[in-house]
């Protein structure tokens, strides 16, 4: 992991501020963060509260995949007020997660780049320890040996895409 972090730290990065922070959730490390995504999910209405039996198997079993997740990376960064500022810092951060996942995969390990809904829960990051004012998640990376390689889905030819202006 700490291998593959170094190489993400060599993102670009405008006045050198590597805006980037990682917490890692890993081993006996993640029984109390899915915790706190679950109970982050009945805060924003994904989950229902209620005891009864569809309930607490449904989130048994979101329990349940969660923890079979080997690692999950949260990255996050100061939210600066300044947009233009705030949009360099969001662009590096992002930056360090694809150089993340072209490292990983190096070592074979896939990681999955989610935007989850429990991102934006204020008190799921309090409860996370991610305290500091102003703090921003950019995104939670899934990591792991993964079971099966996804299919290439392919891209849109370039060509569609750029335009040469030689004159
Ligand atoms: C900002 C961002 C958020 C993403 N969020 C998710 C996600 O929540 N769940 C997921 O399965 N994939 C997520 N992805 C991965 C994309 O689904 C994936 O890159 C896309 O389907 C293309 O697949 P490929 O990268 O394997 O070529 C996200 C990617 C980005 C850049």
């Amino acid at each position: 992991m700490k291998e593959i972090f170094t190489y993400a730290s060599y993102a670009p990065t405008h006045y050198m501020k590597e805006p980037w922070k990682v917490k890692l959730f890993q081993g006996k490390g993640k029984h109390a963060f899915v915790d706190e995504i679950l109970l982050s999910y009945e805060r924003i209405g994904m989950l229902r509260k209620d005891t009864g039996p569809k309930t607490m198997k449904m989130k048994e079993s979101m329990r349940q995949f969660l923890l079979a997740i080997p690692h999950h990376a949260v990255i996050y960064f100061k939210a600066e007020e300044d947009p233009i500022r705030y949009e360099e810092d969001y662009a590096a951060v992002c930056a360090f997660i694809q150089n993340a996942q072209l490292a990983a995969w190096e070592f074979r390990v896939g990681m999955l780049w989610t935007i989850t809904p429990y991102m934006h829960d204020q008190e799921f990051a309090q409860k996370i320890e991610i305290k500091e004012d102003q703090m921003k998640i950019a995104a939670v990376l899934q990591l792991g040996y993964p079971n099966k390689v996804p299919r290439d889905k392919g891209r849109t030819p370039i060509e569609e895409k750029l335009e040469f202006i030689d004159e």
